[in-house]
């Protein structure tokens, strides 16, 4: 059993609340792109207020490999939440340091206090004991709201709760775990879209969902790594050779549920914006074309299949979208999950590049949830555990 913030034990007024929350959010120039990770946090943040107890936050930003690096500090997310949530919010760095743990004792009612990244101690990846109850001691009770962390076991996300009791799921984790259980056993046809980049993470957790999902349609550099594994020229597209092993099993295993894309928009000339495009068969891919979009007729395809499903999760972009030459494919799965969703079925668009093209195609209110977190999601609904939340039970 997981506690949530309303099964707190006792009054958490004036009490330290430690909270894990997921603030990896992209920097430009030191100004935060997009607060949305940061907008999620605020139901947490305002419940806590209200009960007038006192946060702590903990988050990471990026992969800074153990060490500090300036250029992946939490410092600017201070004023954004700042002005998001009209409170005042101190910084303090280091995040297990004594100055963190003054802070954290002094922090005045109706603050909020935000420690720097915990990525940039090497005992956070490595769930260090010593590093967990240093942390452990900025809080009197502990609420992870860092739903896309709740897949690695590191020392803030479950190194913490096993020494700092009692332990809730934040408001967030609730909402994003509720919308990820109606998909446990979703209404079918159940249709799962996965495309991206990430494919090492992504493509052994998509063999959980073999089972489950009535059609897998699978686009972006994940499609270049399956086609390949059949014997496709992909010609310069990108491909993760290391993977190839592990597509062609999947294809083994279920070979009616996978769809490949049929056609794809290629250029020889990816970096340059004004280079040409061209729409080709998957047969046709010439040695020095790279493959940036699935093509018009897969496009159909896949738009069909997901217009004829009653559930849906879609992880990851079908092309490079940023560029508007290879944008279709994932706009027009963007819209063809607006369109079930509005005519009554169930979509969940899980991870940040997809959640950034539908809000790119102004169609974030009309898919029934959007995830904050990819990895957490696809984790949770491929095996239904995560690290996080399994360090949260019994508290
Ligand atoms: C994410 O962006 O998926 C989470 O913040 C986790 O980040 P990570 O993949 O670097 O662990």
């Amino acid at each position: 059993m997981i506690r949530t913030l309303a099964d707190l034990p006792a009054d958490p007024a004036g009490k330290r609340a430690l909270v894990r929350v997921d603030y990896n959010v992209p920097l430009e120039a030191d100004r935060v792109a997009d607060a949305t990770r940061v907008e999620a946090t605020l139901p947490t943040l305002r419940w806590l207020l209200r009960h007038d107890a006192r946060p702590v936050l903990l988050s990471h930003l990026g992969r800074p490999a153990g060490r500090p690096n300036p250029a992946f500090s939490l410092a600017p997310v201070a004023p954004v939440l700042a002005g998001l949530l009209g409170v005042e919010v101190d910084f303090a760095a280091p995040c297990d340091g004594a100055a963190a743990l003054r802070a954290s004792r002094g922090l005045a009612a109706g603050r909020v206090l935000l420690l720097e990244n915990t990525r940039f101690l090497p005992g956070e990846a490595a769930n260090d004991g010593a590093l967990a109850g240093r942390l452990a001691r900025l809080g009197d009770f502990f609420v992870n709201d860092a739903f896309g962390t709740l897949h690695r076991a590191h020392a803030s996300t479950t190194g913490v709760p096993a020494r700092l009791r009692p332990a809730a799921a934040g408001l967030l984790v609730e909402r994003e775990l509720a919308a990820l259980d109606a998909l446990r056993d979703p209404p079918r046809p159940f249709v799962v879209a996965f495309g991206g980049a990430k494919i090492g993470d992504k493509i052994d957790l998509m063999r959980g969902f073999l089972e489950r999902a009535d059609g897998i349609l699978v686009g972006g550099a994940m499609a270049n790594t399956f086609l390949r594994a059949q014997g496709v020229e992909t010609g310069a597209s990108l491909v993760e050779e290391a993977a190839l092993e592990l597509a062609r099993s999947i294809l083994a295993a279920s070979p009616d549920r996978i769809r490949l894309p049929v056609d794809v928009t290629v250029t020889e000339r990816p970096a340059d914006p004004g280079g040409s495009v061209a729409d080709v068969g998957v047969e046709a891919i010439g040695p020095g074309m790279a493959a940036l979009d699935i093509g018009p007729a897969s496009r159909a395809r896949y738009a069909e299949e997901i217009r004829g499903c009653a559930s849906l999760f879609w992880n990851g972009p079908m092309g490079r979208f940023e560029d508007p030459r290879f944008a279709a494919g994932t706009f027009a799965i963007a819209e063809a999950a607006a369109e079930i969703t509005a005519a009554g079925a169930f979509s969940v668009v899980g991870g940040g590049d997809s959640a950034a093209a539908v809000r790119r195609a102004g169609l974030m209110d009309r898919v029934s949830h959007i995830c904050t977190g990819g990895g957490a999601a696809l984790e949770y609904l491929a095996s239904g555990r995560l690290p996080g939340l399994d360090a949260l039970a019994g508290a």
